[in-house]
């Protein structure tokens, strides 16, 4: 396991390791405010051996998501729990910046927030389910935005609170069909806003193959845009760029509506390049980048599905870094754990991934506290 274990030097900052935690959403917060849970969450994958922490997709307005309690970073009382968090963990720290997908417009913040639901055009995505309104209901016609520019500006407004918490660098969430991957052509210029705050502590985080949300190309048409945009992008010279593959099994089912419910196939086994299911850039595109070209200037991390062999592997290869998400829920101490040869034996609750009984404490620290202790 050396090559995942090597320190890397990203932007401004230098990681110990290669093995990142992914953004996973637990919307935990106090109403849209980081708190005491959340502190304590980060705290134990800092012990647990993450080499970069990128926190759960973190909202930068005002809206009316399917997770009420993802935390927010656009008003002081959020930058003050935000800054209790980044003194506590002893991680290098990314926020995840989350643009909205299909808020909905009776959701409290939305109606807080006074805007309607943009979207690109007025097309209504499939799916969505709004489990805490009346109903439980599902995405709606969105209003066509007039000047989407305007959504650049929250990204750096957000990026300058980010510095101000405390953060070692944002992740810009451009996949997985939200509002920045519906406009693709703005990403590059909401990258350089949020470059003339943090430098080069800004990372992107993408799915060319798209899958989720209704978003996705054909295959010549996902290298010919993403290929460009990768070699845009590594002009830029972020921090890094990661990217999340298309999974079969995780992605696809969720259009027609039919999501597995046997969970252990989140995450292992993976779908890989031998699976007869995965037919090769198809699904897998991000090994166009890794295995054909990486830009010059990019840090590549990939992630999911990713377990630690395959990790190592990657590693030694093109990629520069991997991040798991669902692994680290169930693993705190992934880092140490797979540093010691150990094997990783629980799959996530999905009963308690979001909050559950109004409790943010509730599956969120008990995994493995006391192995977590005896790390320390
Ligand atoms: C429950 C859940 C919540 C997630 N929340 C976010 C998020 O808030 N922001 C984000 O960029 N990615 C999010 N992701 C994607 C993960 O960061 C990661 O890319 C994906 O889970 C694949 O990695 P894994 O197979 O190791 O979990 C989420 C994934 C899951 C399963």
């Amino acid at each position: 396991m050396s090559a995942l274990f090597t320190p890397l030097k990203l932007g401004g900052i230098t990681i110990p390791n290669r093995l990142g935690m992914s953004a996973i959403t637990r919307n935990r917060s106090s109403k849209t405010v980081p708190n005491e849970i959340m502190k304590q969450y980060y705290e134990q994958r800092a012990v647990g051996g993450a080499g970069l922490i990128v926190t759960e997709g973190t909202l930068i307005t005002p809206q009316g998501t399917e997770w009420p309690d993802a935390p927010g970073i656009w008003n002081q009382e959020q930058i003050e729990g935000w800054k209790k968090i980044t003194d506590a963990v002893h991680a290098p720290l990314v926020v995840n910046l989350f643009p909205a997908l299909a808020p909905h417009p009776e959701a409290p913040e939305q109606i807080a927030a006074g805007v309607p639901v943009y979207a690109p055009s007025a097309i209504s995505a499939p799916g969505g389910k709004f489990r805490y309104l009346e109903g439980a209901p599902g995405y709606v016609i969105p209003t066509e935005i007039a000047d989407p520019t305007v959504i650049i500006a929250q990204f750096k407004q957000a990026a300058i609170n980010a510095k101000e918490a405390g953060f070692d660098g944002v992740e810009l969430l451009g996949g997985n069909g939200y509002l920045v991957h519906q406009f693709l052509d703005s990403l590059l210029n909401t990258l350089r806003a949020l470059i003339e705050v943090y430098g080069p502590d800004v990372a992107i985080k993408l799915n060319p193959a798209g899958g989720y949300n209704d978003v996705g190309m054909p295959l010549q048409e996902t290298i010919a845009t993403f290929g460009y945009l990768l070699r845009e992008v590594d002009k830029l010279k972020l921090s890094y760029v990661a990217l999340f593959r298309y999974m079969l099994r995780r992605l696809d089912p969720d259009l027609d509506g039919s999501f597995p419910r046997d969970y252990t196939v989140w995450v292992a086994p993976r779908l890989d390049r031998q699976d007869p299911e995965c037919d090769g850039l198809s699904v897998c595109p991000f090994y166009f980048a890794v295995s054909v070209s990486v830009p010059p200037n990019t840090h590549i991390f990939v992630s999911g599905s990713v377990m630690p062999a395959e990790a190592e592997e990657l590693v030694s290869g093109k990629a520069a870094g991997v991040f798991l998400g669902l692994t680290w829920i169930c693993h705190p101490d992934l880092g140490k754990r797979i540093r010691a040869g150990m094997e990783l034996d629980t799959v996530p609750d999905y009963e308690t991934l979001y909050v559950v009984h109004n409790n943010p404490a509730v599956g969120i620290l008990t995994t493995r506290r006391l192995f977590i202790r005896s790390w320390k």
